[in-house]
C-alpha cells in the first residue's frame, strides 16, 4: 500500500483518450507517448484495451516490454477472454496491472447488461479472482458509479476487495456528479466499507458538465489516492479530467490538499505537445497550464504587476510546467554533432545511425529554407520523419502547384504506391484542394474529409506549417499529420499519412459497448 500522502497518477490517454473520435494512434505513436509519460514519472499508464484488436494488444505488449519505471495497465471487461488477453499482453511488464470493470448503475445493469445486481456482484468477484491469477495488482471499476446506489457500491466493493482487488475505482462515467456530492460519496464509501483500508480508492471523472477536474479534486480531498486522467483532458465525449490541471492543483495548494504526486511537472508541456501533435487535437490557447496563453500577460496592469513581482498575477512558474524560451538552437552551418547533442537534450534519440543521418538530412533541407531552427522545429522534423517512416504503402515523390491571381489553381503530383510511381493533375478551389484531389485521384481512398487544420509551429512567415487531416471511412476515423515550410506540401504529407493509416488500421472493439 502506498503512503497516505502520495497521490497516484493513473494516465489513460492511451486508452480512454484514444476513445475520442479521431484520436486513434498507431503502436509507434503510443510507444512514444508512453515513454514521455514514463519520463514524467506517471505512476500507472493504462496502455490500452488488449481484447479490442490485434493492434491494441500489440501496443500494450510493446509498452509493457519497453516502459519499466511506470506500472503498465490493460483494461478488461469482467469476461474471461478479456482478462486472459490482458494478462497475456502484460506478461513481460516489470509491473503490470489488470483493470477489470462492470457496470453497477440500475440503468446499465437493466438496459445494457440485462443482469441482476446479484449476478453483477458474482461476475465482478469472478473477474477479480481471474485477474489475480496473472498479477497481484488488480483494479476494479464500477462503471457508471456516479449514478449507482451507494449501498450497492459498498456491497460490490467489499466483495471485490475480499476477492483480491487492490485498487477500487469510482468512475463518473457520464460526467453527472457534482463536486461536493461526489467527494461525500468517496468519503462515505471509505468509511462504510469494512475492508476499505486494504485498497486504494481511485476516481475516473468525465467532463460532460465541465466538472471532471473539480470532481476529481473533491474526491482527493475526501480520501481518494488515485486519480485517472489524461493529457490535455483527452477522452470519450467531452473528455476526462486533465492530468496537468489535477497535478498542478494539488502541487500549488499544499495548504489545502494533504497529498501530492511524484510527477516531474517540467515534462507537462512536452507531453501536451506530443499528444496534441499525434492526435491532431489542438490545445485551446486559454487552456489551463498548457494553453499558449496560460502564462501570457496581455493587459498593461497585469504586465506592470508581473514585472514588479511575479506573484502579483502568477500562482505557478511557467518553467515549472515545462514552458521554456523557444531557443534558436541551430542554423544551416550547424554540424551533425551539434544536431545530435541538441536532440539528446530534447530527449530525442534514434534507434540507428541511419535514422539519425536521415533526420540530419531533413534538418539540412529545412535549414536551407529557414534560417533559424527552433526546438519546436526540431520536434516537428523528427515527428514528421516518424510519420513517414512507418507508413510505407503510399509515399509522396513530388508535387507541383500553380496558383495565380484570376486563374484556377492546379496541382500535379507523383506518388509511389507499393513502390510503383503514378502521377495525376487536378484543379481545385485552392492549391491545397488541387493537391489533395490529385493524390486522391491516384490512391482512390474514398474517405470523407472531416477536418483540415494548419498550425504554424513557430512565429515568422518562414515558419513550418503543421497540418492535420482527419479522414473517415467505414466508421473508422484517422488523423494524418505533415509538417513543412510549404503548407501545400505539408498538406499533401498529412493527407498521405492519413491514407496510410486507413490502409493499416483494423477495426477495434469499444470497451463500453457490446457484451457484458
Ligand atoms: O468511464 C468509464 O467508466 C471507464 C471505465 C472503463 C473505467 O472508462
Ligand atoms: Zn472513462
Amino acid at each position: 500500500m502506498s503512503s497516505p500522502d502520495k497521490l497516484i497518477i493513473f494516465d489513460t490517454t492511451l486508452r480512454d483518450g484514444e476513445q475520442s473520435p479521431g484520436a486513434s494512434m498507431t503502436k509507434d505513436e503510443k510507444l512514444r507517448i508512453a515513454k514521455a509519460l514514463e519520463k514524467m514519472r506517471v505512476d500507472v499508464i493504462e496502455a490500452g484495451f488488449p481484447i479490442a484488436s490485434v493492434g491494441d494488444f500489440e501496443a500494450v505488449q510493446a509498452i509493457a516490454e519497453t516502459v519499466k519505471d511506470s506500472t503498465i495497465c490493460g483494461l478488461a471487461r469482467a469476461l474471461e477472454k478479456d482478462i486472459d488477453r490482458a494478462g497475456e499482453a502484460l506478461k513481460n511488464a516489470n509491473s503490470g496491472r489488470i483493470h477489470t470493470f462492470i457496470a453497477t448503475s440500475p440503468i446499465h445493469m437493466e438496459q445494457k447488461l440485462r443482469m441482476s445486481p446479484d449476478q453483477v456482484v458474482e461476475q465482478a468477484i469472478w473477474a477479480v479472482k481471474r485477474a489475480r491469477q496473472y498479477t497481484d495488482n488488480v483494479e476494479f471499476s464500477a462503471e457508471d458509479a456516479g449514478r449507482s446506489e451507494i449501498d450497492f457500491l459498498c456491497r460490490i466493493f467489499e466483495e471485490v476487495i475480499k476477492a483480491g482487488a487492490t485498487t477500487i475505482n469510482v468512475p463518473d462515467t457520464v460526467g453527472y456528479a457534482m463536486p461536493q456530492q461526489f467527494g461525500e460519496t468517496i468519503r462515505s464509501l471509505i468509511e462504510r466499507i469494512p475492508n476499505s483500508d486494504k485498497a486504494i480508492f481511485s476516481v475516473h471523472c468525465h467532463n460532460d458538465l465541465g466538472l471532471a477536474v473539480a470532481n476529481s479534486l473533491s474526491a482527493v480531498k475526501n480520501g481518494a489516492r488515485q486519480v485517472e486522467c489524461t493529457i490535455n483532458g483527452l477522452g470519450e465525449r467531452a473528455g476526462n479530467a486533465s492530468l496537468e490541471e489535477v497535478t498542478m492543483a494539488v502541487r500549488t495548494r499544499p495548504d489545502f490538499f494533504d497529498c501530492n504526486t511524484g510527477l516531474d511537472a517540467t515534462q507537462i508541456v512536452n507531453c501536451s505537445r506530443l499528444v496534441s501533435s499525434i492526435t491532431g487535437f489542438p490545445v485551446q490557447p486559454n487552456k489551463a497550464i498548457v494553453g499558449a496563453n496560460a502564462f501570457a500577460h496581455e493587459s498593461g496592469i497585469h504586465q506592470d504587476g508581473v514585472l514588479k513581482s511575479r506573484e502579483t498575477y502568477e500562482i505557478m512558474r511557467a518553467q515549472d510546467v515545462g514552458w521554456s524560451q523557444n531557443r534558436m538552437v541551430m542554423g544551416k552551418h550547424s554540424g551533425r554533432n551539434a544536431f545530435r547533442t541538441r536532440l539528446e537534450e530534447l530527449d530525442i534519440t534514434f534507434d540507428s545511425e541511419e535514422e539519425l543521418n536521415d533526420a540530419f538530412r531533413r534538418f539540412k533541407d529545412l535549414a536551407d529554407k529557414k534560417h533559424e531552427i527552433f526546438d519546436d522545429d526540431l520536434q516537428a522534423l523528427v515527428t514528421d520523419a516518424g510519420f513517414s517512416a512507418e507508413n510505407e504503402t503510399v509515399k509522396l515523390v513530388s508535387l507541383k502547384v500553380c496558383s495565380e491571381t484570376g486563374e484556377v489553381p492546379n496541382a500535379s503530383v507523383v506518388v509511389s504506391v507499393n513502390g510503383e510511381e503514378a502521377s495525376a493533375s487536378e484543379v481545385g478551389g485552392g492549391p491545397v484542394d488541387a493537391a489533395l484531389k490529385s493524390i486522391e485521384s491516384i490512391v482512390k481512398c474514398g474517405a470523407e474529409l472531416q477536418l483540415y487544420s494548419v498550425n504554424a509551429i513557430t512565429s515568422g512567415t518562414d515558419a513550418q506549417g503543421e497540418v492535420t487531416v482527419r479522414l473517415q471511412k467505414d466508421g473508422r476515423i484517422v488523423n494524418g499529420q505533415g509538417a513543412d515550410t510549404d503548407i501545400v506540401i505539408a498538406s499533401a504529407k498529412a493527407y498521405i499519412n492519413a491514407v496510410n493509416k486507413l490502409l493499416q488500421d483494423a477495426q477495434k472493439a469499444h470497451p463500453q459497448k457490446g457484451e457484458v
